[in-house]
């Protein structure tokens, strides 16, 4: 009857209950080991002997239906839990890269393929790297250009990525050949303005004479053929505290085709960065010799904006999903 009880359950909760049942404090063969005291002197030894074979039997069968039972919940529980990955996902709500980031990669992907080296360096900057050594004296009118967030402990919040540049050129010897892309703020906000934009800098340091201002011209050129297609570029001289000589580059205006519109201000022309020749006080701040470089810096934001052409640079900081949608 017992040995029935164990084959006849079908979970491990009736298994369990009849393992209460059979050996438990109350359990049937617990009652019949109690037995054992009542039985005469001459039979007790045979009796025991077959009390524990049977106890024995039953255990061997409990264990064995336990394993069973055990095996087939796991079976049930990994049928379960298995993903159907064929199962219908909601795509409405499917990410994205956001255009600035998309556009910083397009970016990166052109001068990685040109064997420039990424680098970075702190949000978080201090005078020297930010403006000194950039040749930026503490009382220079040009740090005007730049409307700085500063920290209460003298640090500054990047006001550009051209610090990098110092970074790395303390770091290492020349030759150098490098971008930096990354977060920039300033104290601004408008239509194309935003406190916290992206740039890319741009550096080239090798033994002085072997790089010059046609081989930047050569390499921007061909940068914004790739980034904007069959445009006219622009070299029109100015200034940069870093760079002597310094030019700005510009596009023919890809909304007029250059007829004049709003957007270049009736002049067919749309600024997209700035460049030069590395000055050289920058090169003695970083104690380099027998050098020459071109560096350049340009905006991440209006290089999107004019791409996707998105009117207000604001738009792409508000997360409006009617916006971002559109570049899914
Ligand atoms: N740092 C400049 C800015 O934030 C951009 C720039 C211009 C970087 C000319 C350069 C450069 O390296 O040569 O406006």
């Amino acid at each position: 009857e017992l040995e029935d009880k164990i084959s006849v359950a079908d979970s491990l909760e009736i298994l369990e209950k009849t393992r209460i049942e059979l050996f438990g404090k109350k359990g049937a063969m617990t009652a019949e080991f109690k037995k054992l005291k009542d039985v005469p002197g001459p039979e007790k030894k045979a009796f025991a002997e077959g009390l524990n074979r049977n106890k024995a039997n039953l255990q061997k069968l409990y264990d064995e239906k336990y394993s069973e039972l055990k095996a087939k919940k796991i079976e049930e529980l990994l049928k379960a839990e298995t993903i159907d990955v064929s199962l219908y996902s909601n795509l409405e709500a499917k990410g994205a890269l956001h255009p600035v980031m998309a556009t910083m990669d397009k970016i990166i992907d052109y001068f990685v393929a040109l064997n420039f080296s990424v680098e970075d360096g702190p949000k978080v900057e201090d005078d020297f790297h930010n403006f000194e050594a950039l040749n930026l004296p503490k009382n220079h009118p040009a740090r005007e250009m730049q409307d700085t967030f500063f920290c209460r402990d003298g640090g500054v919040l990047r006001t550009h990525t051209s610090p990098v540049q110092i970074r790395k050129m303390l770091e290492t010897k020349p030759p150098i050949r490098m971008i930096a892309p990354g977060a920039v703020f300033r104290k601004d906000y408008d239509i194309t303005h935003t406190p916290m934009f992206h740039q890319v800098e741009g550096l080239v340091v090798q033994k002085k004479g072997e790089v010059n201002f046609a081989n930047l011209k050569s390499i921007l050129s061909d940068f914004l053929h790739y980034m904007f297609g069959e445009v006219e570029v622009r070299f029109r001289p100015s200034f940069f505290p870093f760079t002597e000589p310094s030019a700005e580059v510009d596009i023919s205006c890809i909304f007029c085709e250059a007829k004049g519109c709003r957007i270049c201000s009736h002049t067919g022309w749309l600024e997209v960065l700035g460049c030069g020749i590395v000055d050289p006080n920058v090169f003695k701040a970083v104690e380099y010799e027998n050098v020459s470089g071109y560096a350049f810096g340009l905006g991440v934001e209006r290089f999107a904006m004019l791409l996707h052409k998105i009117p207000d640079l604001r738009m792409l900081f508000e997360g409006d999903r009617r916006l971002l949608e559109q570049f899914r």
